[in-house]
């Protein structure tokens, strides 16, 4: 196996590029990906202040590492979940990786900040983990990236992450989450800035440049995703993948190129009215927002304030 560049020893093999790599040109390569994704979905502004969602898993430290890389000035958030070890582990990893590059980590604990961790609030709110820990996620790192003057969130999300959100998202025809399965969100109603610099690039891909790097990212499966359908549909994706590379790039991008727009069209047309959370202030289209539900079942379950059926976070990724 020669790289595509240097016809040197190859590294790595993409078959969905039909090319191998060196571990120069690897680097090379990972890079190019995300230098084209910010230029196409235009992400950012050369001095743009990011905060980088920092799980401690392969896709995130090395989003960090590669926006470092590339004289960004990006500083990271780690959320501690409060599931158990797990989350013990993952938060070193973060920490290791933040002091080795001089960069600046901040870590907000669930617990301590808001009253519940995970494992609570998913049983207080009668939900499925992975449910109350996005919704949890994705507030917290808002309102860190507000109180802070932060002007871009960027998440770890991959290729793979993005081709079974959308595979998930077809199936169940939920043409809500269809009309913002987008790499950028826009600054709109309170809400910061989000991206996923790492659309081009897949799950192994990551995972090489992190052991290529000297990256220690935390390995092992978050214990309360066991079962979750994400995970179903990446084998499932997997299988169809080895037997015809490019079809996750395919699917995702035609998507993007040719889908997409109907369905924000159509979502624009029936869109609720949004309100502010009588809570917290935040956009939504009930009383109360998602999470200050979420977070009065698993304080204070004696006064949850009832709010409209209808009620949802106004964004979701
Ligand atoms: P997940 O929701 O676990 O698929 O993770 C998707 C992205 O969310 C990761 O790539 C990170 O950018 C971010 N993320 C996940 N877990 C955490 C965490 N504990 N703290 C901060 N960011 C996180
Ligand atoms: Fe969120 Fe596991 S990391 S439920
Ligand atoms: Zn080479
Ligand atoms: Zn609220």
């Amino acid at each position: 196996m020669k790289c595509r560049v240097c016809r040197g020893q190859a590294v790595i093999d993409i078959r969905r590029h039909n090319a191998a790599f060196c571990r120069e040109h690897f680097f090379e390569h990972v890079q190019s990906q995300v230098k084209r994704s910010i230029k196409t979905f235009g992400m950012l502004a050369p001095d743009d202040k990011i905060l980088v969602a920092v799980s401690g898993g392969k896709d995130s430290l090395a989003l960090w590492d590669i926006l470092l890389s590339l004289d960004y000035k990006a500083d990271g958030l780690y959320i501690g979940l409060g599931i158990g070890e797990y989350s013990n582990f993952s938060q070193e990893k973060a920490e290791v990786f933040a002091t080795s590059r001089g960069a600046h980590l901040h870590v907000v604990n669930m617990k301590d900040s808001y009253g519940y961790d995970i494992p609570q609030g998913a049983v207080s709110a009668r939900r499925a983990p992975c449910g109350t820990c996005g919704l949890s996620k994705r507030y917290v790192m808002n309102q860190q990236a507000c109180k802070a003057g932060y002007e871009v969130i960027a998440t770890g999300h991959n290729l793979d992450d993005e081709v079974a959100t959308l595979f998930g998202n077809v199936l169940h025809w939920n043409l809500d989450a269809l009309s913002r399965q987008r790499p950028v969100l826009p600054t709109e109603h309170g809400f910061v800035k989000k991206i996923k610099p790492l659309v081009r690039l897949g799950e192994r891909e990551m995972a090489a440049y992190c052991v290529l790097r000297g990256i220690d990212y935390i390995v092992e499966e978050c214990p309360m995703s066991e079962g979750n359908t994400g995970i179903r549909y990446k084998e499932a994706l997997n299988e169809i993948e080895n037997a015809s590379p490019g079809t996750k790039h395919q699917f995702f991008f035609g998507f993007l190129d040719r889908g997409l727009d109907h369905f924000s069209e159509q979502a624009g047309v029936s869109a609720p009215e949004l309100k502010s959370c009588s809570n917290c202030g935040a956009s939504t289209t009930g009383e109360i927002c998602a999470f200050c539900r979420l977070r009065q079942m698993a304080t204070d379950p004696e006064r949850v304030t009832v709010g409209s059926p209808s009620f949802r976070p106004r964004r979701r990724h």
